[in-house]
């Protein structure tokens, strides 16, 4: 069969790299992709924004199966754009993509169907919004209502920055039309944790977990980045706390859908907080994380493309899904200054053949391999115990080099909050 993937990250490069071993695919396409995609998949020069032509590509292509990977066009529909063509696709319709797309629309989601959230109260009017502020304590969370990058987060720890914030959310536009509407937050604290699942409309399947990393250097110091790498299992995820995931977050999620309305054939990837057994949602992201994919993948058992089609057929029920009961770790080595400014185009030496190395963002010119954005590559080790995984993952990194890259030491450690 032929298979379409959108999107140009390690996450979409990780998803191809499984495909790739299953024996049904008889050809893959990746738009836009990137330079570490083109041994698996015939790079296609279409943005991941441009949801009629990609449509038009898979009817001209015949292709079967495709698979959208960022979050940006599911929110913007792509998924109705290719159903209305006939066209087979992983991911959510427009409407229910708006549990990422809005933080309004999220947070009145888990309201209404009593999954547990952060107390919050939604403005459209600045004035409003700067006036509720101390409601909240502090920190208190200010959030973007639509999408922003990944930047559209503010925890603010004094009154001063929470009135900054607003002002440059809300008057400023600093996020453009994201910001005309606000959700402020009450602050959590515990352990953050990713819960990615696979759904369709008759269940809702996790995967396994995997613990992401979002601050820029070593003990959680620094900005907050997209996710400076991961590890799978988790080590935080016991049996008690998939259990209360799986009453209080997911089967209300599901049934939430239903309820709503909303056909959701896709990912879920739900953000937590845990704190003892406290466990509240922070997000959902309507697809898979980046890096949480890539450490995950490397733990798949099950052909993808079978869970995919059963996916897009309602038939995951009938499906046991099954893992490895190796470890997996994903370092992320980025480009100097990330998540803040930071230059492309560095020459990238070093990956060799027998290296499991997924490409973030990676160009080729000519001959060379350089750096083409903030996250470059993501580094994997995978083995029998994390130990080992963390050891050969950062024996590959050790060899592989670029000017300015940084990366975290601690990936796969337990991080003690501060
Ligand atoms: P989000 O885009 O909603 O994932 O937020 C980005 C990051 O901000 C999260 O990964 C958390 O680290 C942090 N964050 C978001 N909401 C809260 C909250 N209510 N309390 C504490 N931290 C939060
Ligand atoms: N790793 C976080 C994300 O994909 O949003």
């Amino acid at each position: 069969m032929k298979v379409l993937v959108i999107g140009n990250g390690g996450r979409e490069h990780a998803i191809l790299w499984k495909m790739k071993q299953s024996g049904k695919v008889e050809t893959l396409f990746i738009a836009p992709g990137n330079a570490g995609m083109e041994n698996l998949a015939t790079l296609v020069p279409l943005q991941v924004s441009q949801g009629k032509e990609l449509a038009q590509f898979a009817k001209d292509q015949g292709v079967d199966l495709t698979i959208v990977g960022p979050e940006a066009p599911l929110v913007e529909g792509i998924v109705d754009i290719f159903k209305s063509e006939g066209l087979r696709v992983i991911g959510p319709h427009g409407e229910a993509a708006q549990l990422e797309g809005s933080k309004a629309f999220a947070k009145d989601f888990m309201t209404r169907h009593e999954i547990p959230t952060a107390a919050y109260e939604e403005f459209t009017d600045v004035d409003a919004a700067i006036a509720a502020v101390d409601r909240f304590g502090f920190p208190t969370v200010i959030k973007a209502d639509g999408l922003a990058a990944g930047k559209g987060v503010i925890i603010a720890e004094t009154k001063e920055d929470a009135i900054t914030a607003l002002k440059d959310m809300m008057v400023d536009k600093k996020f453009d039309d994201a910001g005309d509407k606000i959700v402020l937050e009450e602050f959590l604290t515990g352990i953050e944790a990713s819960v990615l699942c696979f759904v369709d409309e008759d269940t809702i399947v996790p995967m396994e977990s995997a613990q992401d990393y979002k601050r820029a250097y070593d003990g959680d110091m620094g900005l907050n980045t997209g996710g400076m790498g991961t590890y799978s299992p988790s080590l935080l995820f016991n049996d008690e706390i998939k259990n209360i995931v799986r009453d209080e977050i997911l089967t209300p999620f599901h049934e939430g859908l239903k309820k709503d309305g909303l056909t959701y054939r896709g990912i879920i990837f739900i953000g937590i907080m845990i704190k003892n057994t406290d466990v509240k949602v922070i997000e959902f992201n309507v697809r898979f994380g980046d890096p949480e994919t890539q450490s995950i993948m490397a733990r798949l058992n099950t052909d993808l493309i079978d869970i995919f089609m059963a996916m897009s057929e309602n038939k995951l029920k009938e499906l046991d899904i099954q893992w490895s009961n190796q470890h997996a770790v994903c370092v992320m080595m980025a480009s100097g200054g990330y998540p803040d400014a930071y230059e492309k185009g560095k020459a990238i030496i070093g990956i060799t053949e027998d290296m499991l190395v997924f490409h973030s963002g990676t160009k080729r010119v000519g001959a060379e391999l350089q750096t083409n954005g903030g996250r470059v590559l993501g580094v994997m080790g995978v083995a029998d115990s994390l130990e080992l995984a963390r050891a050969k993952a950062y024996e590959n990194v050790a060899k592989i080099q670029f000017e300015g890259a940084h990366f975290r030491t601690d990936i796969g450690t337990i991080v003690k909050s501060k």
